[in-house]
């Protein structure tokens, strides 16, 4: 359900600390980007513990309502965990957050912002191309360097 952008007059971005671990993961959860094979609480801390990465919380007032996690690796900037709760969607908080996360990057001298999406995540999609990015002719490869 939209809501007029006046509502959220009072949005503001932050960046993460860990007492914010459980409301950030229940965003993820929410938003339906948690996988049996990923520990959240393990890539919450992993994010915050690292110089180079930084979790972002969006809210209104004292509700968080939105999140993001931002790094760069040295080459380029990654974007991961973008998160908004469903009744605060099409209102802008996404596009918000992802110009936070562009905003920290370029702070830091990384020439451009990268990032993955499922092929079946149409909304997702259709959102970063509604923000300029562009679909990019490469495979993703992953190995795990861990046991899950
Ligand atoms: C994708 C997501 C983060 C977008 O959040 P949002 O706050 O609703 O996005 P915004 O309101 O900032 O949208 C900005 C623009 O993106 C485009 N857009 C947003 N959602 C869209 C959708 N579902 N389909 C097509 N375009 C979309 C529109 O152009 C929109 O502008 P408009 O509302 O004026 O038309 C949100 O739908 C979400 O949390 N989804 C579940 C989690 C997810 O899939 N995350 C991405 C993982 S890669």
């Amino acid at each position: 359900m939209s809501r007029p952008l006046q509502e959220h007059e009072a949005l503001h971005i932050a960046e993460a600390q860990a007492p914010d671990r459980d409301v950030v993961i229940a965003l993820w959860r929410r938003a339906g980007l948690t996988r049996p094979w990923n520990d959240p609480d393990a890539d919450f801390d992993l994010a915050l513990g690292h110089e180079g990465s930084r979790v972002l919380v969006a809210r209104e007032r004292d509700l968080a309502v939105g999140t993001v996690m931002v790094g760069f690796d040295g080459h380029r900037g990654w974007i991961y965990y973008l998160a908004v709760d469903e009744p605060y969607r099409r209102t802008g908080i996404a596009r918000k957050l992802m110009r936070a996360c562009e905003e920290w990057l370029t702070a830091r001298g990384c020439p451009k912002a990268q990032l993955m999406v499922r092929l079946e995540n149409e909304a997702a999609i259709g959102f970063y191309a509604a923000l300029g990015y562009e679909k990019q002719d490469v495979v993703t490869f992953g190995r795990r360097l861990q046991a899950p």
